[in-house]
């Protein structure tokens, strides 16, 4: 079995128990990843951090360098990835400070590098991706959630816009039209791409507010960093959880 790669969020690379090992720059053949590698030892159990939006939070969804991310991780000999993702709430279940496992994707990204092989295709890289999330991977977080007996919500549909703005009442009013529960803005290409390289990779999303239009008020980023840091401590138990389980 590989190691397990938590792609995410501030705050995730210390907790109790966990003995960091190493921290090292890697290059790919696609440039470097958003930070340095940090390798950690949990209960016996090897974990791979990494940071999407750097280590001081200054790379926009955007500007990601999604290849260069998971190809690092794949050859650091990861393979299971768990993305935490920080979300907006479009469905009726979907509050701020609720968490999800989504199931489903939609791509409202664009100009992005979406493969691997986008130089060097060949109809065998066609590969499917009815299902992006990997199932067992979504079970694993569901019941690492249950374990630390929170609440979280099991099915979601990602839509993912481009950013780094966030939408209009009426970009929103299509997301839900198009049966999306939650928008983010890094689902895609992270999930195709670990798909391309054979990764399994499910994610934790939390709300941090309600997607645009959908309040009332506009929507204030002061409210999305206190939720966000209210959310911090359950993703933590959280990931532990599942690091001790997988
Ligand atoms: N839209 C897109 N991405 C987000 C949002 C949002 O409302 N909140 C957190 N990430």
């Amino acid at each position: 079995m590989g190691k397990v790669a938590i792609m995410g969020g501030t705050g995730l690379t210390s907790f109790d128990g966990l003995e960091l090992k190493s921290s090292f720059p890697v290059s790919t053949p696609f440039g470097e990843p958003s930070s340095d590698l940090v390798m950690g030892e949990y209960k016996g159990k090897q974990v791979v951090f990494l940071h999407r939006h750097g280590e001081k939070h200054t790379i926009p969804p955007h500007r990601i360098n999604y290849r260069a991310n998971i190809w690092a991780l794949k050859e650091m000999g990861v393979d299971r990835v768990i993305a935490i993702a920080a979300v907006g709430g479009i469905s009726k279940d979907m509050a701020p400070g609720v968490l999800s496992v989504p199931d489903q994707i939609i791509d409202y990204s664009h100009a992005r590098e979406q493969s691997f092989f986008s130089d060097d295709f060949s109809v065998t890289k066609h590969i499917d991706f009815s299902y992006p999330y990997t199932e067992p991977l979504r079970q694993s977080i569901i019941e690492a959630a249950q374990q630390c007996h929170f609440d979280i919500v099991k099915h979601a549909t990602y839509g993912v816009t481009q950013g780094p703005r966030l939408e209009t009442a009426a970009e929103i009013k299509r997301l839900a039209q198009d049966g999306c529960s939650i928008v983010g803005m890094t689902a895609m290409p992270e999930a195709v791409l670990a798909r391309e390289l054979g990764l399994d990779y499910a994610s934790c999303a939390v709300s941090v507010n309600w997607a645009a239009g959908l309040s009332g008020d506009v929507i204030s980023m002061t409210d999305i960093e206190d939720t966000l840091a209210k959310s911090q401590l359950k993703i933590r138990q959280i990931v532990t959880q599942l690091i001790e389980q997988l």
